[in-house]
C-alpha cells in the first residue's frame, strides 16, 4: 500500500526535526490545563507531516492534534467532523510532549491512515532510538522491518503493565486511573507510566509490555498503536471490552492472555461506561 511509504517518510522527516530540537530550549504554551502543553516543535512536526501527506494524496483528509482546539470537547467535535471522510489520516506529531520538554527520551510520532473509518495502517516512530514500528491491517506488525509479536505472559503475576495520568480530568478520570494503578500494582510484576500512550502501545505490540490501559485519550493517541497491538497478535478494546474504533477514548491493550483480568480490575474501581 503506497500510503505506508508516505507514513514512514512523514514520521522519519518529522522525527529528524524533533531529534534536532530535542536538546534546545523550547517555547512552551499551556493548552487545556497545566498538564497539557505544546511547543513550537509539535506544530512544526505536524506541518512537515501535513505537507508530505498532502503532496502525495491531495484528496485525503488529515486530523492532526495541533490543528484542533485544546480539550476533550473540541477533540470529539473535530473527530466527528473528519471521521466520515473516505481517506483519513490521524496524526499525533509528538506523543509525549511533556517528556520532550523535560528531555526524558520517551516520545514518538504517531501516524495512522483509515479508510472508511477503519484504521488500515499505523506507524509509530521514536526519533531518539530510531525505532520504527509499522502495522498494516491483515498483514502484521514490524519493528525496523523485523516482524513483532505480543508477549506470552499468561498471568497477572508475570505481567509488566503500563498506564498513564490523563492530561484532562473529565468525570474524575485521573482518580479512576490512579485507583486502577493502586488496585493492580500488588497483583502484577510491576507498572510503568512512561508518558506516551502511543509508545506504550508500540511496546505492547513488541512484547516489551504485557499490557497498557489509560483513560481520556484521543483518536491521535490511539489509532496507530491499537492497530499495531492487534496486528502483533494482541487485543485492543476500550476499558470495558468494547471493540476498538477511532472514537474510543479509553483503551485497554494487552497480549490477549491477561485482558479479562485487567478489565475486571478496572471495572472494580469504576472504569465503566464512559
Ligand atoms: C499525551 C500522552 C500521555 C497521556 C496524555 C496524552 P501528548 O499526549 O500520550 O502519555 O497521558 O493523556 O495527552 O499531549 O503528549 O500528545
Ligand atoms: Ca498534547
Ligand atoms: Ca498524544
Ligand atoms: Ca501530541
Amino acid at each position: 500500500m503506497k500510503e505506508l511509504q508516505t507514513a514512514i517518510d512523514a514520521a522519519r522527516q518529522a522525527g529528524s526535526k524533533i531529534r534536532e530540537k530535542a536538546a534546545v530550549a523550547k517555547r512552551i504554551d499551556v493548552k487545556s490545563s497545566a498538564h497539557d502543553l505544546v511547543t513550537e516543535v509539535d506544530k512544526e512536526a505536524e506541518s512537515i507531516i501535513r505537507e508530505i501527506i498532502t503532496s502525495r494524496h491531495p484528496d485525503h483528509m488529515i486530523l492532526g492534534e495541533e490543528s484542533v482546539d485544546a480539550g476533550a470537547v473540541a477533540a470529539k467535535e473535530a473527530l466527528e467532523k473528519h471521521r466520515k471522510h473516505e481517506d483519513l489520516w490521524i496524526v499525533d506529531p509528538i506523543d509525549g510532549t511533556t517528556n520532550f520538554i523535560h528531555g526524558f527520551p520517551f516520545f514518538c510520532v504517531s501516524i495512522a491512515y483509515a479508510v472508511r473509518q477503519e484504521v488500515v495502517l499505523g506507524v509509530i516512530y521514536n526519533p531518539m532510538t530510531d525505532e520504527l514500528f509499522t502495522a498494516e491491517k491483515g498483514k502484521g506488525a514490524w519493528l525496523n522491518d523485523e516482524p513483532i509479536q505480543v508477549s506470552t505472559e499468561a498471568t497477572l503475576a508475570e505481567s509488566l503493565l503500563a498506564s498513564g495520568f490523563p492530561s484532562g480530568d473529565p468525570a474524575g478520570m485521573r482518580q479512576i486511573n490512579t485507583d486502577g494503578i493502586l488496585k493492580l500494582s500488588p497483583q502484577v510484576r510491576n507498572i510503568r507510566a512512561g508518558g506516551s500512550a502511543a509508545l506504550h502501545l508500540a511496546y505492547v505490540a513488541a512484547g516489551r509490555l504485557t499490557g497498557f490501559w489509560e483513560l481520556d485519550l484521543n483518536a491521535w493517541d490511539l489509532a496507530a498503536g491499537a492497530l499495531l497491538v492487534m496486528e502483533a497478535g494482541g487485543k485492543a478494546t476500550d476499558t470495558i471490552g468494547g471493540s476498538y474504533e477511532i472514537g474510543v477514548r479509553h483503551i485497554l491493550a494487552t497480549n490477549g492472555q491477561v485482558h479479562t483480568e485487567v478489565q475486571q480490575a478496572l471495572a472494580a474501581v469504576g472504569a465503566t461506561g464512559f
